[in-house]
């Protein structure tokens, strides 16, 4: 179970199956790690599905370590085999924000704090290409950890920008909240934590978000 020929792994339990990837906790040299390993997708050509685990894993892996240095929580590193198609990280205390808004731990305040973390990201030149509420953790003390960059670009376009507040957009409503209340918390966070020296600024990304929230109503 979750590969036992990984060196310095010891696997202990399933934790995720997900479309694109299998998750496991254990232990790496002692540390509570995660292990994913990226699933064979048999409807793809071969060639195209290993570029794609390729490309997803060396993206992931770039950014976690530009994130390292800097005050955006996530992951550490631990090992990594891109043909393989696995990664080790350090296992993040908590739930998925999703899970904690589910149950009742989490509300409006906890949204607004996620918009301020993802400006911060923004700030940094990355974006995360599939924000959900699965791709954030929550600890006891509510601090929030980033996950799960396999679809995030470095220097990205305004309009990755935007998308990713959409795309939290419409996991906030499918999921958790049927009003928009949820996403101005979030919008809140983003605005008071822009600096003005950066660009795009963070009116022009909600500036875009609008225009694609727009843009996708439209087309509804
Ligand atoms: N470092 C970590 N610490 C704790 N839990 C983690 C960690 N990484 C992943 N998980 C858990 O495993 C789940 C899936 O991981 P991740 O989001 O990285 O994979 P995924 O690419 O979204 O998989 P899929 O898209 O196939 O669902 C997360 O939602 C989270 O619950
Ligand atoms: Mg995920």
């Amino acid at each position: 179970m979750g590969d036992e020929s990984v060196p310095l792994w010891k696997p202990s339990k399933m934790i995720h199956q997900g479309a694109e990837a299998t998750v496991f906790s254990g232990y790496w040299m002692g540390e509570k790690a995660i292990f994913k390993k990226r699933n064979h997708r048999s409807y793809r050509h071969p060639d195209l599905d290993r570029r794609l685990t390729r490309q997803r894993l060396s993206v992931e892996v770039r950014v976690l370590r530009k994130l390292h240095s800097t005050t955006v929580s996530s992951p550490s590193l631990f090992d990594v085999d891109i043909d393989e198609g696995w990664i080790i990280l350090s296992e993040v205390e908590g739930v998925t924000l999703y899970e904690s808004l589910l149950n009742g731990e989490s509300n409006i305040e906890q949204i607004k704090k996620f918009g301020g973390l993802i400006r911060q990201l923004h700030e940094l030149g990355i974006s995360h290409g599939d924000l959900t509420t699965h791709n954030v953790m929550i600890n006891d003390e509510g601090e929030l950890t980033l996950i799960d960059f396999g679809l995030s670009k470095i220097s990205p376009e305004i309009e990755h920008l935007g998308l990713d507040l959409q795309v939290l957009h419409e996991c906030l409503n499918a999921s958790h909240y049927e009003e928009n209340s949820a996403i101005e918390s979030m919008i809140d966070g983003y605005l008071s934590n822009s600096s003005d020296n950066i660009a795009p600024s963070g009116p022009d990304v909600i500036e875009r978000f609008n225009s694609i929230r727009g843009r996708v109503r439209y087309h509804a």
